[in-house]
């Protein structure tokens, strides 16, 4: 096994001054994750890193952090995929708790707001099962299994320098263009006005990063592509009903 050595970097909200790397050597088991060699660092040599993990297995998102500079869940990613020097930094775009832990709940609670990410009812439902089809319950499916982990915005170049809400925004605005049951027009108008924009779908620049690196391996691309189309038919169809000026 190799010995590796994992430089971390200590830093702190409003003491940018003071952040530095503290570097590490362990040795590499089988199987390791790096989240295992941050407990591993934290049990035996450094009890104050800090940095975030809920459920070890590619789920609860908690856990992304840059791994030699790319954005990476560290339960998901093997110590035997990297070289032997490992450089561990927190997710840019977002703003930073401690060391390698940042807050994306913020983001995250404004982007669910801003696209009321919720089903808009103007009838009462007739059912309590709405009976959608397969190919559109899949396309739902394939928004839903976005973990909020914040890879793609921390990957994306139009995300950290803008209010571009990055392919995961996108996704979750697309999954309420589709739903059928999504009916109350109103609401449909405010989700189309805020993806028609440079915060939405205006402001990706389609290079991939972000389906790149998205750990649940969710078609990002195709995702936009599909979110620009659908958005562009609401308009021209609100277009199309408003009386010619004389
Ligand atoms: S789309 Fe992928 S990379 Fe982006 S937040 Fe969701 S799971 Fe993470
Ligand atoms: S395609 Fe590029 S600009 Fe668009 S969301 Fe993905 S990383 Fe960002
Ligand atoms: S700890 Fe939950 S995704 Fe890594």
């Amino acid at each position: 096994m190799r010995k590796l050595t994992v430089r971390i970097l200590r830093a702190k909200p409003g003491q940018e001054k003071n952040a530095h790397f503290d570097e590490y050597c362990i040795e590499e088991k089988p199987r390791m994750s790096v989240l295992l060699v941050l407990d591993e660092i934290k049990e035996t040599k450094d009890p104050s890193i800090y940095y975030e993990s809920v459920c070890r297995s590619s789920i609860c998102g908690s856990c992304a952090i840059k791994i030699n500079g790319q954005p990476k869940l560290a339960c998901k990613t093997q110590t035997s995929s990297l070289p032997d020097k490992i450089t561990l930094e927190p997710l840019d775009v977002f703003p930073l708790i401690k060391d390698l832990a940042v807050d994306k709940s913020q983001f995250f609670e404004e982007l669910n707001k801003k696209l009321e990410t919720w089903v808009h009812r103007q009838k009462e439902f007739k059912n309590l099962d709405e009976k959608i089809s397969e190919e559109l319950a899949s396309q739902l499916y394939e928004s839903e299994r976005c973990i909020e982990c914040g890879i793609c915005i921390s990957a994306c170049v139009a995300a950290s320098c803008a209010k571009f809400m990055g392919a995961s925004g996108c996704g979750k605005g697309l999954r309420f263009v589709l739903d059928p049951r999504n009916e109350d027009k109103e609401a449909i108008k405010k989700l189309i006005s805020v993806l028609a924009s440079d915060e939405g779908l205006w402001g990706c620049h389609g290079i991939g990063a972000c389906e790149k690196f998205c750990p649940k391996e969710i078609n990002l691309l195709k995702q936009l592509g599909k979110a620009r189309i659908e958005v562009l038919k609401l308009i021209v169809k609100e277009w199309l009903k408003k009386p010619l000026k004389k």
